[in-house]
């Protein structure tokens, strides 16, 4: 079935990113009165007519993350109640991915109850990128499409010259391995992995680095995101340690938290390139920090998905 009347509705996550991708589509974004009420309860009005438009909703679920998700929801209701066709929750990037499986005694899963409690809102599919474990896709009993920032990350490497035999791929923990070596596979390069213990939510230690060797090599860190950066310095720490020349580092998600700009300002990175799928505040944005726009990927994933095209080449 083909559906009429694209839609992109913003939340309050990331208007900029809305905003590129209606401009990407060449269409206006749908106006949309979001509020606060004073005992902060999220209020929720469409200004304009949506009933049997195929909608969008833009909104990553990072920090406030809790506020985000609850205002996705209603949103959604809101749709759904105003007779949308169909609901696609735009998800940048979806929060809660980390909690996704029992890994010790009477814990949730909380990523999947946030799926749940997304379709149950009445979203048709989830259009979402680079989630932190691939399987989360499993969690939502609706269409998933998850699309990849490593190729416009890699182009943006490849433009840098550091393709080479002179680089080495450096995975931060033994999770990222894969992701590594579709980076070196693109990049070329040799690859090495660092080993990561995390002791809390805050911090982590590392020490051993696996592979190499890195000595007077350029090194190039991915991560899915960065969060305390406590992962990513730790790491850049033991590459450095280990006679590591320029260090860059490249990462989908910057969520910044907490002690993050202070840690990465400290760090020995010659760059630190981050895609716009989550806001940055003035403080979290860096001057040795690079941003670089998925608003095009998303943009062409949502024309495909409206016009029933595969979106499988945006994989590539
Ligand atoms: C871990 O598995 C992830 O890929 C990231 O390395 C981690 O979640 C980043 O968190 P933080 O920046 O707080 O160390």
């Amino acid at each position: 079935m083909l559906y009429d009347h694209l839609t992109i509705v913003g939340g309050r996550a990331h208007p900029a990113l809305a905003r590129e991708i209606a401009d990407y589509l060449g269409i206006t974004l749908a106006a949309v009165e979001i509020a606060d009420f004073p005992d902060g309860e999220i209020g929720v009005k469409l200004n304009q007519n949506i009933r049997g438009c195929d909608v969008f909703i833009i909104q990553p679920t990072g920090p406030p993350v809790n506020r985000n998700i609850i205002e996705l929801l209603i949103l959604i209701d809101a749709c759904r109640r105003a007779s949308a066709a169909r609901i696609t929750a735009v998800l940048p990037y979806f929060g809660y991915a980390r909690q996704d499986r029992k890994d010790s005694g009477r814990v949730p899963i909380t990523a999947k109850l946030v799926a749940n409690l997304i379709t149950t809102a009445g979203a048709d599919r989830v259009l979402t990128m680079d989630l932190h474990a691939a399987q989360i896709q499993g969690f939502f009993d609706v269409p998933v499409d998850h699309l990849f920032a490593a190729p416009i990350l890699d182009e943006y490497f490849q433009g840098l010259k550091l393709a080479g035999k002179d680089l080495v791929v450096v995975s931060p923990d033994e999770g990222s391995i894969k992701r590594a070596l579709q980076h070196v596979e693109r990049l070329g390069g040799a690859l090495a992995i660092v080993d990561k213990r995390r002791s809390s939510a805050m911090n982590t230690q590392q020490a051993n680095l696996i592979g190499g060797p890195i000595r007077g090599k350029t090194a190039l860190l991915f991560d899915d995101m960065i969060s305390t950066a406590g992962s990513i310095v730790g790491a850049v720490t033991v590459v450095k340690s280990h006679g590591a020349g320029d260090v860059y580092v490249g990462t989908t998600h910057p969520v910044l938290c907490g002690p993050a700009p202070k840690r990465l300002s400290e760090s020995p990175i010659r760059e630190l390139v981050v895609t716009n799928s989550l806001p940055l505040s003035a403080e979290q944005r860096l001057p040795n920090m690079k941003v670089i726009s998925v608003a095009p990927l998303l943009g062409e994933a949502i024309r495909r998905i409206h016009r029933n095209e595969s979106v499988s080449y945006l994989f590539d």
